[in-house]
């Protein structure tokens, strides 16, 4: 298995250019299903989820092709052959669970392996299944099989969520453009993906309105036409490069970078007295004179802060100056990076739901184990302020989510390469 060496101490200087959202491309991809005609995703980001993804579309009978060097992504479901998501392809990662909405609505069957659990919680999928059996389907499980028909077609409805799942307001989303009448998503996920999601139905003749807010409505239409897209910006990859130079020392821009992305995010980035500006390509991030100050940090669904940056704020609270309390509200187990930053001499307190980190002057390299996506970034992050070797161990979780971290972490000046594993 391949690693990834990072040798710390060096300052950081020049642009990164940031990625398509894995997130959003990851329910774009799934829309092919809803139409017979072309779809066509530009600004997709190269990573091995999207090609489970394509995977799990083309077990289904739709035609993907990657272009200009998976740049662009070309979909086709005019021919479909299958309504069945093995868990074979599901297992590997959870997004799959994403074909569920829509295949009910264009086929009115499917079958959709439960995910089951990750390393970073349990996952049930309780919140999907609820919402789609309001808009008319029928859901059992059946040898860790969910089994959902709708036999008289989806039927639009009042869907309220008990929690604004992201991956449920997606799905009920997709199913509900092709349902009869009008369904209203109350308690609706407002993420940035979702409005991407949203704009791109909207291409194809999709009636949406709301989205962005708690409360989603959706006229359902007889069809949806093709269309291309082009996905919106990776606010995780956009907020993870901008820690990079906060790490490390230096100034970095992250071309393509919008602050309204990351509003929620670059507020504690302010408090702990990084600067961050605008700029004509993207967000600017320098950290001033000595050691960022420690700021506490709570996650939230967005606006709020993003789970999905916890680990690596981490990363840059173990060197700030003084204690950081965060506080993960969205997963139950999310905290796996702090006993291998502890191995590089940060000084964690983990009890349930909250890490307390009392900032240390320096981190110092050892070989550390990446446990998920975002935990692996994390590590690599912290091994740039580190003294001496770090080498991140399990780095496919890596490569799951962040395209090519090794070439743009080397372009702004740091010392890191890929060791091909056995
Ligand atoms: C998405 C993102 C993931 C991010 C997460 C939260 C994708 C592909 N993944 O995941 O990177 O960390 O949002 O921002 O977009 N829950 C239930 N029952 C359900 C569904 C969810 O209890 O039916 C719980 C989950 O266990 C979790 C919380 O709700 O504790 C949030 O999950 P959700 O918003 O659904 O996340 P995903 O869509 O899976």
């Amino acid at each position: 298995m391949d690693s990834i060496i990072v040798k710390g101490g060096t300052e950081l200087h020049g642009q990164i250019h940031i990625a398509g959202a894995k997130n959003a491309a990851l329910t774009l991809m799934p829309v092919t299903l809803l139409t017979d005609e072309p779809l066509t995703l530009t600004n997709t980001p190269r990573l091995s989820d999207i090609r489970t993804m394509a995977q799990l579309l083309s077990s289904l009978g739709a035609e993907v092709t990657a272009l200009n060097d998976g740049r662009v992504v070309a979909l086709s479901s005019h021919g479909l052959t299958s309504t069945r998501a093995d868990y074979d392809i599901v297992r590997k990662m959870r997004a799959s669970n994403l074909v569920l909405g829509p295949l009910l609505a264009r086929e009115g069957r499917a079958v959709v392996s439960l995910p089951g659990g990750c390393a970073i919680g349990a996952r049930p999928m309780d919140i999907h299944t609820t919402a789609l059996e309001a808009l008319g389907a029928e859901i059992e499980l059946k040898d860790g099989y969910l089994h959902a028909v709708a036999k008289s077609g989806l039927k639009g409805a009042v869907v309220p969520l008990r929690f604004a799942s992201v991956g449920a307001t997606e799905n009920v989303l997709m199913a509900a453009t092709l349902a009869k009448g009008t369904t209203v998503i109350e308690n609706a996920a407002k993420e940035p993906e979702i409005v991407d999601l949203a704009s791109c139905l909207r291409r194809m003749g999709a009636q949406i309105e709301g989205d962005g807010t708690g409360r989603i409505e959706i006229q359902g239409v007889d069809r949806l036409s093709g269309a291309t897209h082009p996905v919106v910006t990776d606010r995780i990859e956009l907020g993870t490069y901008m820690l990079a130079p906060v790490i490390a020392g230096g100034e970095v821009e992250c071309v393509g970078g919008r602050l309204d992305l990351v509003a929620a995010f670059a507020e504690k980035l302010d408090m702990a007295g990084v600067q961050v500006e605008e700029t004509p390509v993207g967000l600017k991030v320098r950290r001033a004179n000595g050691r960022p100050r420690a700021v506490d940090v709570v996650t939230e669904p967005f606006p709020g802060f993003p789970t999905d940056l916890q680990a690596q704020m981490m990363a840059m609270l173990c060197t700030a100056e003084g204690k950081s309390v965060l506080e993960e509200r969205i997963f139950e187990n999310r905290f796996m990076h702090a006993p291998e930053l502890m191995r590089m001499g940060a000084d964690i307190e983990v009890q349930g739901g909250t890490a307390t980190v009392r900032g240390v002057e320096r981190l110092k390299g050892a070989p550390v184990m990446a446990t998920d996506l975002r935990a692996s970034v994390s590590l690599i992050l912290a091994g740039l302020a580190a003294e001496g070797e770090t080498q991140v161990n399990r780095v496919y979780h890596l490569d799951r989510g962040y395209e090519h971290v090794e070439e743009k972490l080397s372009a702004v000046g740091a010392h890191i390469e890929r060791v091909q594993g056995s």
